[in-house]
């Protein structure tokens, strides 16, 4: 409970604009550069190269039914022993419906030059969650891990489909 309370005090400083035009005419989104770049990783299902919990399972934490996916980067250095992982690492969740049957968003955490950037998002407007650095209510439940990461090395067993 009270690790909600600061998501939901994280969710009153969440600082995007969302400008949607009237009558079904397009939309425009004004988002940050960051925050498009993790967006378009998650939807070009990039990721699902990389490797990844063999299928999706319930979340210790918040997140419902998950699949956590590494990219190249992070999983060399997990495989080094590193307890601080390189600029350009990123984990990648798939976040489903109780069931497990339909991905409902994501959640990304992308190391950039400057520290970790923390992002959860539902379909259809992927707007939750987009937090720069660890103060904040993701990285205080991630604290425990290495380096944030809360997943370990040996849940990525597999590469398959
Ligand atoms: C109450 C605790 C808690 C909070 C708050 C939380 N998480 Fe997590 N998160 C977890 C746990 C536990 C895992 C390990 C896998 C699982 O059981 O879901 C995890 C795993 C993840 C992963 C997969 C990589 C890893 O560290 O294992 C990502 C990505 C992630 N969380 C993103 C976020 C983001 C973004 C936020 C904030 C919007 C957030 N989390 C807030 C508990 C939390």
């Amino acid at each position: 409970m009270h690790a909600m309370t600061r998501i939901a005090e994280v969710r009153v400083v969440f600082p995007l604009v969302v400008v949607l035009s009237a009558c079904g005419a397009p939309s425009t989104t004004t988002r940050d550069p960051e925050l498009e770049a993790m967006l378009e990783l998650a939807r070009s299902g990039e990721y699902r190269t990389w490797s990844r919990e063999p299928a999706p399972h319930r979340s210790a934490g918040p997140h419902s039914t998950v699949r956590t996916f590494i990219n190249p980067t992070l999983e060399q250095s997990l495989r080094a022993g590193d307890t601080t992982f390189p600029v350009g690492s990123i984990a990648l969740k798939e976040l489903f419906d109780g069931p497990g049957t339909k991905r409902t968003g994501w959640a990304i955490d992308w190391k950039l030059e400057d520290g970790w950037r923390f992002f959860e998002g539902f379909d259809p407007s992927l707007n939750e969650y987009f937090l720069k650095g660890t103060d904040n209510g993701c990285a205080g439940c991630h604290r425990p891990g290495v380096d944030y990461l809360l997943t370990p090395l040996s849940a990525f067993g597999t590469t398959d489909p």
